[in-house]
């Protein structure tokens, strides 16, 4: 059945009365809620900046339909990345900016109000006259592209090549944990790193920063593929990476990290979380002239178009891209890349298969309620993050996989989450 809003006064949430309809054919039932209803609510900025930017409005123009390929869903949660606080803040504007309107033919127009949170889970509730892949009811799962608006709102639009159904056996709440960081690591895994499913057995691959989305994601995704896979972390991360399936961890914080990496056997692959100083000596890890790879996802790209200007930002990241790829491969025989993110629903119906095979657990540090949204930004936003931080949009979803632990959470996570909920109690 589907689930049909009623429109009876403008714009408020309160005055919508919600009917179960049974397949009923045609008119006037199967009218898209973007027709019925013209706001909804969300969190949006109106302008970059550090605090109090982030505005709750029941007055944000619901999405519609607008190809043929697109597919309307209506959010049940959301997650957030350490991007989201940075766009918060104007970072990669002038690159996405420029994604959103190629050829300014909008001119004037601006992204503001603009809506973050890149992680989806929800039910499809109209569809493009092109959609085949999925229909009105289905329950998707998907990572929203940073170009467009986000998955903080009730509704959001994608195009059906960036959805995918989700997996049985996650709430909505677990499953929006998992889409970006999935996405982010199997492209930066496959297309930058060369590896996949069938090659990756037994090579030795280093995550650093595998703690946080990515790395507690890339972690059980190379385990189900048979490689061997060590990590860095703090010392109190230990048992949640091991419990992901890290054959080895070296502590970070530990004075002697680095001599501990270099008495291990050399790598294959090395995903860096990290960024900065690590990119000095990571390299130095790798098998030479054997083709392995280091691939960083910290790249300066759009840092430089938003100081530099678009045309010098681009000019300088991809001089700098250069000379370091050429400086390995000469020096040692090895390749340096940056891994980005790509959209990819199809990669994700690999990852829902993976999920309900019960390979790969999601890892829900922290929860919020739609209410505390700017609470969940200040979370992320203090980093050392032990996996994912969620936002519940709907919060009748359903508990069916909770009880059965199947969410990987850190002790830290549970503790922080009780002192939370005493917080909000008092
Ligand atoms: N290029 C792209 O398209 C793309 C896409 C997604 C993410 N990213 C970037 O990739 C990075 C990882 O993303 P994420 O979502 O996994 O971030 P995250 O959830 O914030 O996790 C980062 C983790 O790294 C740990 N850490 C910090 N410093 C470390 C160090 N020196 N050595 C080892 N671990 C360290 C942190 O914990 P402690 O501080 O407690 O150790 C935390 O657990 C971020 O910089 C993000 O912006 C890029």
């Amino acid at each position: 059945p589907g689930v049909l809003f009623i429109r009876q006064t403008h714009c408020n949430e309160a005055a919508w009365t919600k009917r179960t309809i049974f397949s009923v054919p045609s008119f006037p039932w199967e009218i898209s809620p973007s027709a019925l209803r013209s706001c909804m609510s969300a969190w949006v900025i109106d302008q970059y900046g550090t605090d109090g930017v982030l505005k709750y409005t029941e007055e944000m123009p619901v999405p519609s339909v607008g190809s043929t390929s697109e597919v309307l869903i209506r959010v049940h949660a959301a997650s957030l990345n350490p991007l989201d606080i940075s766009m918060k803040g104007g970072y990669g504007a002038k690159l996405l900016n420029l994604r959103r309107d190629p050829m300014s033919v909008m001119a004037g127009a601006s992204e503001f109000p603009l809506v973050l949170g890149r992680d989806v889970s929800g039910e499809v509730v109209d569809c493009g006259s092109d959609v085949t892949h999925v229909v009105p009811g289905d329950e998707v799962w998907a990572a929203v592209p940073p170009w467009k608006q986000g998955s903080l709102a009730e509704f959001v639009t994608l195009t059906e090549y960036e959805v995918s159904h989700k997996p049985k056996l996650l709430s909505h709440t677990e499953a929006a944990s998992i889409p970006y960081v999935a996405n982010t690591a199997l492209s930066a895994l496959v297309n930058a790193g060369g590896l996949c499913r069938d090659s990756a057995s037994n090579k030795r691959v280093l995550i650093t920063g595998a703690s946080g989305g990515v790395g507690t994601f890339s972690i059980q995704l190379l385990k189900a593929w048979g490689a061997h896979v060590t990590v860095t972390c703090s010392q109190n991360a230990e048992g949640l990476v091991r419990g992901l399936g890290a054959d080895e961890v070296v502590d970070y914080t530990a004075g002697d990290s680095l001599e501990l990496l270099e008495m291990m056997e050399k790598f294959d692959v090395i995903l860096d979380n990290v960024g900065g100083e690590t990119e000095e000596w990571a390299t130095g890890l790798l098998k030479p002239w054997s083709g392995a790879k280091y691939v960083t996802l910290v790249s300066p790209l759009l840092l430089q178009t938003d100081s530099m200007g678009l045309l010098d930002g681009m000019l300088q990241a991809g001089l700098s891209l250069h000379n370091k790829a050429m400086q390995n491969i000469i020096s040692c025989g090895v390749f340096y890349r940056w891994g980005f993110y790509a959209p990819d629903g199809p990669a994700l119906d690999e990852v829902s298969k993976l999920v309900d095979a019960g390979k790969i657990l999601p890892v829900v540090e922290a929860q919020f309620p739609f209410t505390q949204v700017p609470q969940a930004f200040q979370k992320v936003e203090n980093g050392h993050a032990r996996g994912k931080t969620v936002v519940r949009v709907v919060e009748d979803d359903d508990k069916r996989a909770e009880g059965l632990g199947r969410t990987r959470r850190s002790e830290a996570a549970d503790s922080e989450q009780e002192e939370r909920e005493m917080a909000t109690q008092n």
